[in-house]
């Protein structure tokens, strides 16, 4: 196994427009990260990954890039990045850009030209096809709801996006397209970035037969089988690599929805050189019904368990995982794997204690680390966030019972993450004195940072002291990793070990205390959520870390 930093470090991921504003104008910036940070610093996090803060007409929150190479004025501009990225250097702080290069704004430059006629030298930047307005190319849906093909009358043709009407994708085949990319990459690296976390990369690769789906396919089948992994893909990633990747000391982690167990060992492998590690997301789709994330189904706890312990074992010789429970598309943490309400501080310790006990390199949300939860907006106008209402407009059109509805979107609503952070009880929980761009959660005066640094017994300080745990122990980092009761349907119990030590992690994912015979006895618990610990049974939500050797 390489060791290698990005394996030994943590990631602090940033949504910028919800973490701190320094101008009064409701949205967050770059000079409001700087202002925080310190307190990043003390969680002992070594990376952050910030969401895009570029050039954007912010369709999609910023998923819609207009200019690559330009900070928004938004977030402070280029001079405020300029001084993000010093400011992070000097305490040893890396930094990872998010690279949105499956699609561009259609406020791009490009797609500005190439809508303009057949013969613009930008046309085939984009993905076109059909020639009759009443006739859609093919049967796909968007990502976002509704065709994922748009008419566009000046050149008479459709052109393709995967997302909103306002993402065309790039058409990866043409090679200029991937020389522009590997520029835009390039022009970051040159300033100095440590790494690209890469947007729907495992989209890029289309399968150019347009071939209708089978309108019975669920849509997670869809993405698997249809927009990811195409023909292409790892030849792509493999071009990106040799030409500019691989000339830096960074690191790479590619979005990957529709990445299976199959595809993702590829995708990571050390020899096929492509990326370092992929986001998949079978866990996080767990709870998806047949019509998708707003037909929710119980989580399947063992099947949860499963899923770590088989990319575990996929990648345990070539290759390294990602750890992460959420982001910024999708439920905060502790709501939905946790429990919120009597068992939040406990379970949200929990499921750290799982982040960063797991073999992989850990990412932790922003507001995860002081148990931040969900939202549940009375009516849909208070959401923001174009997925949401597409979903809302669409099961509307179809007559679904919108009472019901409008519980699925409390539960799986993007913008569940992406309520401002909780700095403390003061009016917008200290993140602006102007107007937030989207709702503060309600419970800020009693969930925020200031409140849990003057709380020894807090989710945040816990975080730390894991945090600074696992730094400490690279067993926990490089060790192997053995699910010890795969089938138990409420521990989740793993040993952890090399030939310098041997941990056993013990998890109770439930509200129930759990009797187990097999706790180690006269073994000394090394780091848990409780202060007294029972000798043969776990509490509600507690996580116990033994070492054993
Ligand atoms: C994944 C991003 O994380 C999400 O926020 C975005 O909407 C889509 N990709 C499209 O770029």
């Amino acid at each position: 196994m390489n060791t290698t930093w990005w394996k030994e470090g943590i990631v602090y991921q940033i949504y910028p427009r919800s973490y701190k504003d320094t101008t009064g104008n409701g949205l967050g910036d770059l000079d409001g990260i700087i202002e925080k940070l310190d307190y990043i610093q003390s969680l002992g996090v070594t990376m952050l990954w910030i969401c895009p803060v570029y050039q954007s007409p912010n369709d999609d929150n910023g998923y819609d890039i207009s200019d690559y190479r330009k900070i928004s004025s938004d977030f402070g501009g280029d001079p405020a990045f300029d001084r993000l990225l010093a400011a992070m250097k000097k305490r040893g702080l890396k930094l990872i850009m998010d690279l949105v290069v499956n699609h561009s704004s259609d406020e791009h430059y490009w797609f500005q030209e190439a809508k303009k006629s057949k013969d613009n030298p930008y046309h085939d930047y984009y993905i076109w096809q059909g020639n009759d307005p009443q006739q859609l190319p093919n049967n796909w849906q968007s990502v976002f709801n509704g065709s994922v093909w748009q008419w566009n009358a000046a050149t008479e043709e459709y052109y393709l996006h995967l997302y909103t009407q306002k993402q065309p994708d790039l058409n990866w085949e043409n090679p200029q397209v991937r020389q522009e990319v590997y520029g835009i990459v390039d022009y970051w690296l040159n300033k100095g970035v440590d790494g690209f976390r890469m947007d729907v990369i495992s989209l890029i690769s289309k399968r150019s037969s347009f071939s209708d789906v089978p309108a019975t396919m669920p849509f997670i089948d869809v993405m698997e089988k249809v927009y990811a992994n195409g023909p292409r893909v790892h030849e792509f990633l493999k071009e990106m690599h040799e030409e500019v990747l691989s000339k830096h000391d960074i690191v790479t982690v590619g979005e990957g929805p529709g990445v299976n167990l199959e595809h993702g060992p590829r995708y990571v492998s050390d020899k096929e050189k492509e990326l370092n590690m992929v986001f998949h997301f079978d866990h996080l789709t767990i709870d998806f019904g047949p019509e998708g994330k707003y037909d929710p189904v119980p989580m399947d706890f063992i099947r949860f368990k499963a899923i770590f312990r088989q990319w575990d074992q996929a990648l345990a010789k070539d290759g390294w995982n990602s750890i992460f429970l959420g982001n910024h598309d999708f439920s905060r943490i502790v709501s939905r794997f946790g429990n919120d309400k009597e068992h939040r501080r406990t379970s949200a310790k929990l499921l750290a204690t799982v982040l960063m006990t797991l073999r992989g390199t850990p990412y932790v949300y922003q507001g995860d680390e002081i148990g931040m939860t969900n939202v549940a907006h009375k009516s849909i106008e208070l959401y923001d966030d174009v997925e949401t209402r597409n979903a809302w407009k669409a099961a509307e059109a179809a007559g679904k019972d919108m009472e019901e509805f409008l519980k699925a979107v409390h539960w799986q609503s993007r913008d569940n993450a992406r309520t401002p952070m909780q700095w403390s009880a003061a009016d917008n929980a200290g993140f602006t004195s102007g107007k937030p761009w989207i709702p503060v959660n309600d419970n800020y005066r009693a969930i925020n940072v200031e409140a849990a640094e003057n709380d020894p017994n807090s989710i945040l300080h816990y975080y730390r002291a894991l945090i600074a745990f696992r730094k400490a122990h690279p067993t926990l980092i490089y060790g192997n990793f053995e699910d010890l009761l795969p089938s138990h349907p409420q521990l989740y119990a793993y040993k952890r070990w090399d030939q310098g030590a041997t941990f056993l992690v013990v998890h109770n994912f439930g509200d129930q205390p759990v009797d187990w015979e097999d706790l180690p006895e006269g073994r000394q618990c090394r780091f848990g959520n409780y202060s007294q610990q029972a000798a043969n049974s776990l509490a509600p939500w507690e996580s116990r870390i033994y070492q054993l050797d």
